[in-house]
């Protein structure tokens, strides 16, 4: 054979060996035998020992690896390689009174898939589109690379490294079959530099375990870390018999080459003979992603048909990403992840994992409250080490029949606290007994030592009976979820000083209540040990610097946030906002004639039912009696009528619907319950000492003369939001409600005008039957809403929601 013969034999070869990889490799559809591909393999083999001039770089005879490296060379990443933002999960965990386990999970993925319409909501509004199309594609769980092609040849290969650089691993991903060395295109861009994920297939993996087992070789964990061990090895000939594969779905440096949209991207990079996923979804607008997202996703919430099943590789996720490219460098970018794209993990993905409750500890919170946490024996979950978990209060362990030594069923979601899902009967001690929550802590706080008394508890989701340390000023634990609390995104957003921070801020005495963290100075807060005394760890310059300036912001926002930030027992965010709307500043919430009011006239109608001389339950004994408390009835009906019109004209109250008796009854706008609890911690030293603080510090928070009642469609009406709503959140719907003149309260009573009924109604809206009050389900409330003109709010640039699901 001439050298010319050996040669066009060679390129024919070649061609054949890689239009057959790229066949089993890439598109999965073997087109010969294994015989004989290895019969053309050892042919080009041969060929390349007699002639080996021929021996080209990108010849797949490279594929089984060269000689052992010294070592990896580091390489720069032109563009740095980030991380993806997660979708942040609804702020409350769900509760776990949905007794059916996959409505609650698809419950709690909602939740989260509700932040995705904000998502979008912000992008649109950033970009003034009125839609954007999106790709949804899986996130693949495998081994970052990054692999370069110079005028269509692969020349370089690198791991993501700490995302600006990473190691060389060209020779060791040179061995994988699915990466092509010489890419499928004619005129090839002169650079092209494509991102994708490394892998092993489950069935490879666990073949492979097998055969470093018989070797007597330790076996890998996952199939993750078999792919990130392989890629590691000096000795790419090993790598080369290891299962590898690889699946791309991005670019990072391109030249001579330009794509307008990322299905564009994904569709070429197929055209070019490189692995794509099978799978991804271009998306016209986020409801239809939505739509697709729940028939091919989660195949609605079918755990046999989702979407897991039907690849080879592992996901952990589902990526959404911005269609069109000359969208990209206009969204601000994240830390470490760029603003384009998101992922989103549904719920029913996450794991739950078996462990046992080795007991019950009790932790304080910021209004006082002891809340139950488990202390689990550690347990590997979803990448981390879990070793506590939530169990949200007595009732809920009640319910549930937690008992310390039961073996228990546990779930990591997202950024919420992991929680206990069930415990597994079966394997229950004999010994273990119901937890009785004030035996456990001897009847005092556990942080504190101070008095506990059993109390009722306003919740995000009603009231509930909670144990509660008494203990509110001298408390460490409850001044640092207060502090906690005061700088949490919702109250002043002073990012950074979250958990440990705060801990060691109250620790080291350097702050003992909110306020204080107004008086620290750069140098200070600079050199706040967040460690130990053995193993100091500073809170640094450039973080401290983050929170003055923070601060600094603080200090002129407005009255809602401050009186929520405050943490006064029984305000959340909604009555923090309806008492700000009709006060100036906090000296006159604290001052207020109208909570005053408020409180007085649910006295004094306590008072006045209590003395009628008409009582059917209580009625007088003697005639001297009846004419003495007629009397005093008269004085006190005479005040109730008095403080209602006072407040009615102030726009703060109005008749209630259904008052019967000889008593006015009236709705307010701030509860009485509410209205107390403000004014009893303003008139408490610890509120005192606020407002002192506060003037001293020259914060005068700005809220609103008292607005004028009786505007608008919907003047006078008060709604009770229960439920999930589809379209909105419930702060959402609120303002909706309050746009148009009506007026939100927290819970149910016969003055109220109707209950608006969303996904799993909680106990309101049996409250709400019981008392006959009207209650509207999503599409009447919003029909209610349409007819009042406030479906839309400018917020949402007035284009109708859509709906979840
Ligand atoms: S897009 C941020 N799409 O996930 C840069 N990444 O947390 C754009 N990953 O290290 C990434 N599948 O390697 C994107 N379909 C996919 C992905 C994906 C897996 C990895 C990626 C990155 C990590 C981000």
């Amino acid at each position: 054979m001439t050298l010319a013969e050996a040669r066009a034999r060679h390129a024919r070869l070649v061609a054949e060996i890689r239009a057959h990889d790229h066949a089993y490799y890439v598109e999965a559809r073997p087109t010969i035998s294994d015989r004989e591909y290895d019969r053309l393999f050892q042919e080009l083999l041969d060929l390349e020992r007699q002639f080996p001039e021929l021996v080209t770089p990108d010849s797949p005879s490279q594929r089984v690896g060269g000689a052992p490296l010294e070592g990896f060379r580091r390489v720069q990443h032109r563009i740095p390689m980030l991380s993806l933002e997660k979708l942040r999960p609804a702020d409350h965990p769900t509760r776990a009174e949905e007794p059916d386990e996959a409505r609650r999970k698809q419950r709690q993925d909602q939740n989260t898939l509700r932040e995705l319409l904000n998502w979008d909501l912000n992008l649109r509004k950033l970009l003034h589109r009125e839609r954007l199309e999106y790709v949804m594609e899986p996130k693949v769980d495998g081994v970052s690379i990054s692999v370069h092609y110079e005028k269509g040849r692969f020349v370089l290969g690198v791991t993501r490294g700490d995302g600006t650089a990473g190691d060389d691993i060209t020779a060791n991903l040179r061995t994988i079959r699915s990466i092509p060395l010489v890419l499928e295109v004619r005129n090839p861009p002169a650079y092209l530099e494509v991102r994708g994920e490394a892998y092993m297939a489950q069935a490879d993996f666990e073949k492979l375990n097998r055969q470093l087992e018989q070797a007597g070789e330790e076996p890998f964990p996952n199939a993750r870390n078999a792919t990130a061990g392989t890629l590691k090895l000096l000795d790419p000939r090993l790598v080369a018999q290891r299962p590898l594969r690889a699946v791309f779905y991005g670019l990072g440096l391109c030249e001579g080459i330009q794509f307008r949209t990322h299905a564009e991207v994904l569709e070429s990079l197929r055209r070019f003979g490189l692995p794509t996923q099978p799978y991804w979804w271009l998306c016209r607008d986020v409801e239809h992603l939505l739509e697709i997202y729940r028939r091919e996703v989660v195949a609605d919430y079918d755990e046999e048909r989702d979407l897991r099943r039907r690849l080879p590789y592992e996901i952990d996720g589902i990526v959404i990403k911005v269609n069109d490219l000359s969208l990209w460098p206009r969204i601000p970018a994240k830390a470490r992840a760029p603003g384009y794209a998101i992922v989103h993990k549904p719920i029913h993905w996450i794991e739950p994992a078996e462990t046992v409750l080795k007991g019950i500890t009790v932790q304080v919170g910021r209004t006082g409250v002891l809340t139950p946490v488990a202390e689990l024996e550690p347990v590997f979950v979803q990448g981390s080490t879990i070793s506590r978990a939530t169990l949200h209060n007595e009732d809920e362990i009640r319910r549930k029949d937690i008992r310390i030594g039961d073996t228990v069923v546990i779930r990591k979601a997202g950024m919420v606290i992991p929680e206990v899902v069930e415990v597994v009967k079966s394997k229950r001690p004999p010994d273990a007994r119901p937890f009785d929550l004030y035996a456990h802590v001897g009847g005092r706080c556990p942080a504190c030592g101070g008095p506990i008394a059993k109390e009722k508890v306003a919740t995000g989701e009603g009231e509930e009976v909670a144990w509660r340390c008494q203990n509110i000023a001298g408390c460490p634990a409850q001044k640092i979820r207060r502090l906690e609390f005061f700088t949490q995104r919702k109250a002043l957003d002073i990012e950074g000083i979250g958990g440990i921070v705060a801990e060691k801020l109250v620790e080291r005495k350097l702050v003992d209540e909110p306020l204080d963290l107004f008086d620290l100075d750069l140098e200070t807060l600079a050199r706040l040990n967040l460690g130990t005394e053995e193993a100091p760890r500073v809170f640094g310059e450039k973080n401290a610097r983050k929170v003055l300036e923070a601060l600094e912001r603080a200090r002129t926002l407005p009255l809602a946030r401050w009186l929520f930030a405050l943490a006064i027992p029984n305000v959340g965010e909604v009555t923090a906002h309806d008492i700000a709307a009709f006060h100036p500043d906090l000296e006159s919430v604290a001052e207020s004639p109208l909570l005053r009011g408020v409180v007085r006239l649910d006295e004094a109608w306590a008072e006045a039912e209590a003395l009628n001389p008409n009582s059917r339950k209580n009625p007088p004994r003697t005639e001297a009696e009846r004419r003495h408390r007629a009397e005093k009835f008269e004085a006190l009906r005479a005040e109730v009528e008095k403080i209602g019109r006072e407040l009615m004209a102030a726009g703060f109250a109005r008749p209630a619907a259904r008052s019967e008796g000889p008593l006015p009854a009236y709705v307010t706008k701030v509860g009485p319950v509410a209205a107390r609890s403000v004014l009893e911690y303003f008139a408490s030293p610890l509120g005192r000492r606020v407002l002192q603080r506060l003037r001293a510090l020259g914060i005068r928070p700005k809220g609103s003369t008292p607005g004028r009642a009786g505007t608008g469609p919907l003047a006078g009406k008060t709604f009770v939001l229960t439920g999930t709503l589809s379209a909105w959140t419930r702060e959402e719907a609120a303002e909706r409600i309050r746009q148009a003149g009506g007026h939100v309260a927290s819970s149910v009573s016969k003055n109220t005008d109707y209950v608006v009924a969303g996904e799993n109604p909680g106990s309101k809206l049996d409250k709400a039957r019981a008392l006959g009050v009207p209650v509207l389900n999503e599409a009447e409330f919003r029909r209610l809403l349409e007819e009042a003109g406030a479906a839309s709010s400018p917020a949402r640039g007035g284009s109708a929601q859509p709906e979840l699901f």
